[in-house]
């Protein structure tokens, strides 16, 4: 017997991705409810080959006989919604950054603390961490289990799709109409994002950084260790899909760059693509699609007692969303959740 299963946001660019991991993951579901706003209501979404669900609007909808929801609509909807439907009894798994950081919420990425999703039956809520935040922390843990991180310095490379399906066609219009010697004013983003970089992601905060960067920060430490220190620089590129990552770190003792690549390379969820060659690292392009965390360009920061730099890419709306969201989910049902149904 099979769990029900609602995924909301199913119209956008993670809840999509949600509803083909479930079907590439062969997720064991009796029923798929696909929710989105009122003006996708009625609206069609493909489940996989054969099926097509009908939208329908998350404001209607009663949670009462849904296990699992898994939520991508907007940290604001979540807010609202979310809440909603753990009173119901349904567990949810919030992709936005709304319940990232309350202390009882768990934030999770299962290849670092699974431990954690115990707590959801706090408030029935689970929550996903940012995109760049996940992938950083898969590669970061097997160092630190080695030589204890002190330090992370990282700056992002991040695509616009990272932002919704909104910024994807704001970098594929201006684009296009750059060609086309046309008019290319920004909407989604404060810059121009085609042939561009804009250093800010979400808003910023009193002290100079970005929400973006302060969400690496905070997240880093509360899924893998407090003490942590990390300064982020987050940065949109003109990407599609597929976030970069140039991490440098500094560790309380001294990890040689085989020993790293050694553990990296066992490390559930990574994949070392290192050759010292043109071409033999991974790029965000090479990414899209994968499950994989890649790390490529390890070498010795000599500049520190005990430092290494890396690079690391990842799917963002895979592994960075709705990837994480479905192994937390697989782990939930792993001993820890029965069907409403089957109760
Ligand atoms: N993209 C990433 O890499 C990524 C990674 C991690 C987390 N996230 C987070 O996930 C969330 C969604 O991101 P996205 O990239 O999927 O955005 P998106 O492509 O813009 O999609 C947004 C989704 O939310 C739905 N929605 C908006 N307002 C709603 C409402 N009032 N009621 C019900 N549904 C509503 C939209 O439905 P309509 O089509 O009906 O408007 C759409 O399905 C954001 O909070 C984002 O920060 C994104």
């Amino acid at each position: 017997m099979g769990y029900r299963v609602a995924v909301v946001g199913a119209t956008g660019n993670v809840g999509r991705e949600i509803l083909n991991t479930l079907v590439e993951h062969e997720f064991p579901v009796d029923e798929v409810v696909a929710l989105a706003s009122e003006k996708s209501a009625g609206k069609e979404v493909s489940f996989g080959d054969d099926q097509i669900l009908r939208v329908q609007d998350l404001a209607k909808f009663d949670f009462k006989h849904i296990d699992i929801g898994l939520f991508s609509p907007g940290a604001k909807v979540s807010e609202v919604y979310a809440p909603k439907a753990a009173k119901a009894g349904c567990v949810v798994i919030d992709n936005t950054s709304r319940f990232r950081m309350e202390p009882d919420i768990p934030l999770v990425v299962p290849e670092v603390n699974p431990e954690a999703i115990a707590q959801y039956k706090n408030r029935n809520i689970i929550a996903n961490p940012n995109c760049s935040t996940i992938q950083m922390v898969v590669a970061l843990k097997p160092l630190h289990d080695l030589a204890k991180i002190k330090r992370v310095v990282v700056a992002t490379y991040q695509s616009v799709s990272g932002a919704g399906k909104d910024a994807m066609d704001e970098l594929w219009n201006q684009t296009r109409n750059i060609y086309g010697v046309q008019t290319v004013e920004p909407k989604k983003f404060t810059k121009r994002i085609a042939f561009n970089c804009i250093p800010h992601i979400d808003v910023f905060m009193p002290g100079g950084e970005t929400k973006e960067e302060w969400k690496m920060t905070e997240e880093t430490k509360k899924i893998l260790d407090p003490s942590i220190m990390v300064h982020a620089t987050c940065v949109r590129v003109p990407v599609f899909v597929g976030h970069a990552e140039a991490v440098n770190l500094e560790f309380e003792r001294p990890l040689s760059v085989d020993d790293a690549r050694r553990a990296l390379a066992k490390a559930p969820g990574v994949i070392v693509e290192d050759r010292r060659e043109p071409g033999g690292y991974i790029t965000p392009q090479e990414c899209v699609g994968q499950p994989e965390v890649f790390v490529s360009r390890i070498r010795k920061d000599p500049t520190v007692a005990h430092g290494l730099s890396m690079w690391v890419v990842s799917d963002n709306l895979r592994k960075g969303a709705a990837l994480n969201a479905v192994q937390i989910a697989e782990r939930l049902i792993d001993g820890m959740l029965d069907s409403k149904r089957a109760a």
